[in-house]
């Protein structure tokens, strides 16, 4: 894997903007150009009568395509010029596709009542309804089939929070086109990914779909995704439309609740939150998906600040945008729509051009337009996006699939050689006393393995979520992987130690395949623990597998508490007490709360859920095959009353080192257990050396920054080498750290780089709350170079006048 380097993210200011001010103002624009007709009701304030036209288009907003912007425009007005209201209507809808609920399905298509479907995954179904569209509607307009393409399809790579801490994007584009690749095999030509919500709470579910908690990795991870998923044309039968989510703040949900309100000040929306959606726009995404949840008290799916304001107006935004699922008709559920119809004109008139699953605009949206309440030209606005967007992905010219060559593409060996690779940089090595790891093949010291834990044997647990169209059988496991590396002499023998279990049960439990078995009865949970702890004495190694099960994070999975679940705790101290050497494996989704672990357990990988081949890497790494050189994308806490943290923090009047008065807990140290960025490396690296080209610049000037770094063990392995800045006063508070650069290098013993970053306007600048705008100050930063978050090697760079 060639060494990716990563500094400043290209884009340009937005423009000065206020949540509060924007809305508001753009709520009175609205009123005094709305028609006034005495039947009017409140909600037709909200009319616009260009609310999905983008106002600016620059060049970098565009997606990538072969056909020219004209050629499209062309057939886009003809087929508009054709299209009753109705088919208009039909374009803006989405519903999902599950062969037993939707009978009607047919005929909807037939009459244009739909322009898109999720969930369809079969290449005969998906050929089957294509045809209805294109041979028996009257405007013959493709549907577009759209998946949660997160993680890989059938070849279900490690967890996108895993592929965040292989801080390796060439990495992460390579799995993104693989992944489009067998998607678009089957018909799927739009994803609903990349997420990049910014999540600094562990209890969370969605932690794991993301790339953790910083806006800098997020934001080069948005664009690796988006690359990754449309190539340099998205006409190519390969490639997917992409679609980023979720517009914006969901990853701040209170208390980590899924769905819960967000409450952001302004600086945390434009410093931390919309930087990676903004990242995903400049890489030309082709359309976005609304959050769920409130943010600052209006639903991200009826909220035009987010949807037109800041979206199209300042980014030049032109693709679509698509609710979440069910989120227009929940608008009255937030208790914010009076009814429907509001919902539907309120969702609409905000920017929303397509509703995801609940037909409210279907049901309403013909009349609000014959009742003058929506303008036919927002709907035209609207509908173009959409037709635009089928006409760029070649919908027109190839809408079939070859169902043959449809599976030859899945989980080919070269796709599940990729997910090895991955899985083996996305590991992150936290604990290694005494260099205990790796372990060595043929040890004649290692004649048999306890493998132990409740993760260690299950596809699904290597998958994680949102692998609905992987098959778990297919994965292999940690047992297998194991097996497979030290061969039939060493015995490697399984406990499962006991079983976890979800207290409440996920919804998406109704996918999972086979007879679900009912739960232990507390004397079978003592009988597997018993007998978990017996091999692991009779055995000369133990490697335990310990974490979350597959529907522990994701959607709907939002934890109070981040322990090890279950009785795996109580299992590890148990097996530990035995004396047997333990190497502990975690397999999750989330931050977990391993502090016993950390002090008590000599060697401790991160494996997350590492996808297909999960356990062939994990057994690579263990045994010296892969070296890991992963790193954290999310801090890892003692304890969970100490969410959210992250590095960036802004320092307080009383710091934690202050002698009296300090805002430290007085229970346990304010430290994390692990801090963003950091991970373990089978050898070690010594970075020194850092220079600034020159010690001051002027605002706007760039200056580069260099720095040493070597391989000074004997092994060959990975540094990611990371660079970070302080401004020290300014309008506003800045954060202690911010990343600004990193990069993943390959060293051999004895090698030498010298790694090249750039800090100019791009990395200096940030929204000041004081200015309410995107500025650059003169003053003083501090720049840091070093393995993680806490690098101390420094140097002071002045910005002047
Ligand atoms: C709801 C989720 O929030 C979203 O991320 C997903 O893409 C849609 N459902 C469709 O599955």
């Amino acid at each position: 894997m060639s060494n990716s380097k990563w500094s400043g993210p290209k884009s340009s200011p937005s423009s000065p903007t206020s949540r509060g001010l924007s809305s508001c103002a753009l709520v009175c624009l609205i009123t005094l150009l709305a028609p006034t007709t005495p039947a009017q009701t409140p909600s037709d304030t909200y009319q616009s009568p260009d609310v999905f036209k983008t106002r600016q288009t620059p060049a970098s907003a565009s997606m990538p395509q072969t056909t020219s912007d004209a050629q499209i425009d062309k057939r886009v007005e003809e087929l508009l010029r054709e299209m009753t209201l109705e088919e208009k209507v039909g374009q803006l809808t989405q519903i999902f596709f599950l062969p037993m609920l939707n009978t009607a399905a047919d005929e909807r298509v037939r009459k244009g009542e739909i322009g898109s479907f999720l969930f369809v995954t079969d290449p005969a179904v998906i050929n089957r309804l294509q045809r209805i569209a294109v041979q028996e509607s009257r405007l013959k307009i493709p549907i577009l089939f759209g998946f949660d393409v997160i993680h890989g399809f059938r070849t279900v790579f490690p967890v996108p929070l895993a592929l965040a801490s292989s801080f390796d994007p060439a990495l992460i584009e390579k799995v993104q086109t693989i992944a489009a690749r067998e998607a678009a095999a089957v018909g799927i030509k739009w994803t609903f990914a990349p997420m990049v919500d910014i999540a600094r709470d562990a209890r969370w579910g969605r932690v794991v779909e993301g790339a953790g908690e910083d806006p800098y990795l997020g934001s080069v991870i948005a664009a690796a995704q988006v690359r990754g998923f449309q190539g340099s044309n998205v006409a190519d039968p390969d490639r997917l439309l992409a679609c980023v989510k979720h517009l914006a703040g969901y990853g701040a949900s209170e208390a980590g609740r899924d769905y819960d309100s967000a409450n952001l000040s302004d600086s945390e929306l434009h410093n931390v939150h919309l930087p990676p959606f903004k990242a995903a726009v400049d890489a030309g995404v082709g359309s976005v998906m609304s959050a769920y949840m409130n943010l600052n008290d209006v639903p991200a799916t009826a909220n035009s600040f987010l949807l037109q304001d800041t979206l199209r107006r300042d980014w030049g935004f032109r693709g679509f945008v698509v609710s979440d699922a069910f989120s227009v008709r929940d608008l009255v559920t937030h208790g914010f729509a009076r009814d429907p119809a509001d919902a539907a004109v309120r969702a609409f008139t905000a920017g929303l051009n397509m509703d995801m699953g609940s037909d409210t605009y279907t049901a309403n949206l013909p009349q609000l337009v014959e009742q003058g309440r929506v303008a036919m030209s927002v709907v035209d606005n609207a509908v173009r996006a959409i037709l635009a967007a089928k006409v760029r992905l070649g919908l027109f010219e190839r809408p079939y699939v070859d169902e043959a060559r449809a599976k030859q593409i899945q989980g080919t060996p070269e796709h599940r050689q990729a997910a090895r690779v991955a899985a083996q940089r996305s590991a992150v090595l936290l604990r290694n006393e005494g260099d205990l790891l790796p372990l060595t093949k043929n040890d004649p010291a290692i004649s048999s393995i306890a493998v132990i834990g409740p993760v260690a044997n299950t596809g699904r647990e290597m998958f994680g979520p949102w692998s609905l169209a992987g098959n778990p059988d297919e994965a292999i496991t940690i047992v297998q992987g194991i097996r497979n590396k030290v061969g039939p002499k060493v015995k490697v023998e399984y406990a499962r130690g006991g079983e976890v279990r979800r207290t409440y049960a996920s919804i998406f439990e109704i996918f999972e395949r086979g007879p679900k078995p009912a739960p232990l009865t507390p004397e079978q949970q003592d009988a597997e623990l018993a007998a978990a702890v017996e091999l692991a004495r009779r055995s000369d190694i133990v490697v335990m597998a310990l974490g979350e099960i597959q529907n522990m994070s994701g959607e709907v999975a939002t934890r109070a508490s981040i322990n090890l679940p279950g009785r795996q705790q109580e299992l590890l101290e148990r097996v530990v007490a035995t004396g047997k050497t333990t190497v502990l494996v975690l397999v999750n989704g989330r931050p977990l709360d391993i502090s016993w672990a950390a002090e008590k357990v000599p060697a401790i990988l991160e494996a997350w859920h590492p996808g297909i081949e999960g356990g062939n890497a994990i057994a690579d790494l263990l045994f010296g095959d892969a070296n890991p050189g992963g790193k954290l994308p999310v801090t890892f806490p003692r304890d969970v009353g100490q969410v959210p943290i992250y590095y960036a923090l802004n320092r307080t009047q009383k710091p934690e080192d202050a002698p009296d008065f300090t805002s430290r807990y007085l229970d346990i140290p304010s430290s994390p257990l692990y801090p963003f960025g950091y991970g373990l490396s089978y050898t070690k690296f010594e970075i020194r050396n850092l220079r600034l080209e020159k010690p001051q610049i002027r605002l706007g000037e760039t200056v580069e920054v260099q720095v040493e770094v070597e391989n000074t063990g004997r092994r060959t392995g990975d540094e990611v080498v990371q660079l970070y800045i302080h401004q020290r006063a300014g309008s506003a508070s800045r954060p202690v750290r911010e990343l600004k650069g990193f990069e993943r290098v390959t060293l051999a013993p004895s090698e030498k780089r010298t790694i090249r970053f750039r800090l100019g306007p791009g990395e200096l600048r940030f929204w000041s709350t004081a200015e309410r705008r995107w500025v650059q100050e003169d003053g003083d930063f501090d720049v840091w170079a070093g393995a993680d978050s806490r690098a101390s090697l420094h140097a002071v760079l002045k910005v002047t006048q």
